[in-house]
């Protein structure tokens, strides 16, 4: 099987992936066979029997028609496009039926980022973590607007609604990294909404999946809230440059006074970080739209500290 990328396709990485391209390169070929073919008689024809001087005495009254040529133009499309039907069943089939092997991964689409929840309690944000070899159903629900999510290395694809499941399946067969897409525009950082599918080998995963669930015992606060910034895409609205986004830069906040919408101002302590990332839009600062999903069930407790411990590391630096 040729996995790689080529000028056509991406790589191909799940084993439902080289049935879709050979399908493709099916369409594709013959619908330039027939454009050439159509085309090229087009221009031939148009030179053969142009208009010549003396032709409108010398009209005939030509052929009226060929039954060979008209059955055979009736014929062999719908044989073409009856294949196609069939190939495309089939592959929509296999495409829809989750293997009864899978492991099942939750999947929650929200502005803008994608998380993750895996059987044995590790969850994760914009990065999909799952075993090569090892069918994943995936059972995937939106906190808002319609999203899409899209791994074109895999040939998956599927909107995520709000209040009702979409499953999507795939077995990977390469180790590796593939990315993640979502392909409905669902608002401002929509083309932020990107992400990772790592296929680690089964090893790996085990491995993975252990630190994972351990958590982070032991490290420093600063430090793992700095991690938690890039992996739970806090870093999608919040610079920490001082640069407005679509949040506020979480550089000098903490400790000083907050301008916020309704007009109010409050000082930025650890209990104003914590309810703005559990409750974004009680209290939403002066000058930015309430966009901020929630984070209640995404973080643990010590994550929540960390992240908390994160920002007030940056809340000194403004002076
Ligand atoms: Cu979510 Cu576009």
């Amino acid at each position: 099987m040729d996995t790689t990328a080529t000028f056509w396709l991406p790589v191909s990485a799940s084993t439902v992936a080289p049935d879709i391209d050979s399908l493709w390169g099916f369409v594709f070929w013959m619908s330039t066979f027939f454009f050439l073919l159509i085309v090229g008689m087009m221009v031939v024809f148009a030179i053969r029997y142009r208009r010549r001087a003396g032709d409108l005495e010398n009209l005939d009254k030509g052929p009226s028609h060929n039954s060979m040529l008209e059955a055979a133009w009736i014929i062999i499309p719908t044989l073409l496009v009856i294949v196609i039907f069939i190939w495309g069943f089939r592959g929509f089939m296999r495409l829809s039926v989750v293997p009864a092997n899978a492991m099942e991964v939750t999947v929650t689409g929200q502005k803008w980022f994608w998380s993750f929840s895996y059987p044995e309690g590790a969850s994760t944000v914009n990065d999909l973590v799952v075993p090569v070899d090892q069918p994943v159903k995936l059972l995937m629900s939106s906190q808002d607007v319609i999203h899409s999510f899209f791994v074109p290395a895999f040939r998956i694809k599927r909107d995520v609604l709000p209040n009702r499941y979409q499953v999507a399946w795939f077995e990977a067969t390469q180790v590796g990294e593939y990315d993640l897409f979502c392909t409905e525009y669902c608002g401002t950082s929509h083309s932020e909404m990107i992400g990772k599918v790592r296929v680690l080998t089964r090893a790996d995963y085990n491995t993975w999946l252990e630190e994972s669930t351990l958590g982070a015992e032991g490290m420093d606060p600063v430090e793992l809230g700095r991690r938690l910034y890039v992996s739970k895409a806090c870093i999608t609205c919040h610079t920490i440059d001082g640069t407005p986004n679509n949040g506020p830069s979480f550089l000098g906040v903490f400790g000083h006074q907050v301008e916020l919408a309704n007009g109010t101002s409050v000082t930025a302590d650890e209990n104003y970080l914590r309810e703005s990332i559990l409750s974004p839009m009680s209290k939403v600062v002066a000058g930015y739209q309430p966009i901020m999903p929630t984070y209640q069930g995404l973080l643990k407790d010590a994550e929540l500290d960390a992240l908390v411990a994160y920002i007030k590391s940056l809340g000194a630096e403004r002076e």
